[in-house]
């Protein structure tokens, strides 16, 4: 049931594999990268207490001796300190320019573990073993790498492409359905924006997927790959197509801004929201057909996602203040709000032509539902 991406990066390329219990094969699909048989791994405490043995017995039974740091699960970790801690202990573990590191988790070590890789020595070659549903279909592939700043997130890094992930599809069994659910919304996302396909397909098996079907995990997490990767071979730094990827980012940043980056909202649950305001904005732009946002709640509500503003709990801001905190977005350029909108399901654009008293009013009759 092991499938492969190629992302095709001219002098920069590389294979994604998915499947079940790849890290069980880890030694015999990293073997061939390797000068000498040894790989320095940084995972976090959660990940490391549950799965770190399996990945050093697969390790091991191609000869590869492995050391490990266990780093704080959580986002608090992707920081200039624990960056420090890191390239510290790769220089202890005498890590050189041919060796190899692995980051084992989520899209935290996956960030800070490729940046670390990306500066240490000038650059040391790194693999994926993405753990999370949002790094296997996400942050594992396509090379954005780095850390949060006091001024917001993100905003320190560098690209710096994976020699290999491995997206083993039997450790998503371990993640909690609130945090799958939440990688889900980047799955839907990639329907949304180039695959109208996909979309219906997820409506039928999506919750399939999220009962614990393999195969219907690895088709979902292969699709969303396969697209990520067309996009990244076309824009690798993001000078145009890769900003697709950030359909709903515009919307979720406010979001996540004004409910302060906590447990009140996930970062893919977030995404999940913006895409059906993103799809309310274009149906009101009378861009893409009326149905489609009421469709996109009807996918996000069977599968037991948040799917309005009435489902954050707590209070927020008011409309123009949501509309303010998205123009500090990173998304911004030349001051004016880059927004992600579709022609229909499978047809998003990037534009700068959205008029703020549109944008203002759907968030005000999204916030009315509350
Ligand atoms: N997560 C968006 C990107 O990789 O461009």
């Amino acid at each position: 049931m092991i499938e492969t991406v190629h992302v095709g990066l001219p002098g920069r390329a590389y294979d994604v594999h998915i499947g079940p219990d790849l890290i069980k094969q880890a030694g015999a699909h990293i073997a061939p990268l390797l000068s000498q048989p040894r790989v320095a791994v940084i995972t976090d405490e959660t990940v490391g207490a549950l799965h770190l043995e399996t990945l050093e017995a697969g390790l091991e039974a191609e000869g590869i001796s492995c050391t490990s740091l266990s780093l704080a699960a959580g986002e608090s970790t992707k920081s200039w300190s624990q960056l420090q801690v890191c390239v510290d202990w790769l220089l202890e573990q005498r890590v050189e320019r041919r060796d190899v590191v692995i980051a084992f988790g989520g899209g935290v070590i996956g960030d800070l573990v490729g940046f670390a890789a990306a500066i240490l020595r000038r650059g040391v070659r790194f693999v994926q073993l993405p753990t999370s549903l949002l790094a296997q279909v996400d942050s594992s592939v396509g090379g954005k790498t780095g850390i949060n700043a006091r001024h917001g997130k993100n905003l320190i890094g560098a690209f710096h492409q994976p020699s290999l992930v491995l997206a083993d599809t039997a450790l998503l069994n371990t993640m909690p359905d609130r945090d799958f659910l939440a990688g889900y919304g980047e799955v839907v996302k990639y329907g949304l924006l180039g695959d109208a396909a996909f979309f219906g397909w997820l409506e039928t098996n999506a919750p399939l997927m999220a009962a614990g079907d393999m195969a219907a995990r690895v088709a979902a997490v292969r699709r969303s790959v396969e697209m990520k990767a067309d996009i990244v071979v076309r824009d690798e730094t993001e000078q145009g197509d890769r900003a697709l990827l950030n359909l709903g980012h515009t919307f979720c940043h406010a979001l996540e801004t004004a409910t302060g980056y906590s447990s009140r909202l996930l970062h893919g649950e977030g995404v999940a929201i913006g895409c059906a305001l993103a799809f309310e904005l274009s149906s009101r732009m009378s861009l893409c057909p009326q149905e489609d946002p009421s469709r996109i709640r009807a996918h996000l509500h069977a599968m037991g996602m948040k799917t309005d503003l009435a489902d954050i709990e707590g209070d927020l801001p008011d409309a123009e203040a949501l509309l303010d905190l998205m123009g500090q977005d990173k998304k911004v350029i030349d001051g004016k709000l880059h927004f992600i909108l579709a022609r229909g399901i499978g047809e998003a654009f990037v534009t700068r032509d959205v008029p703020s008293d549109v944008v203002l009013s759907v968030l005000r009759d999204a916030l009315a539902l509350r």
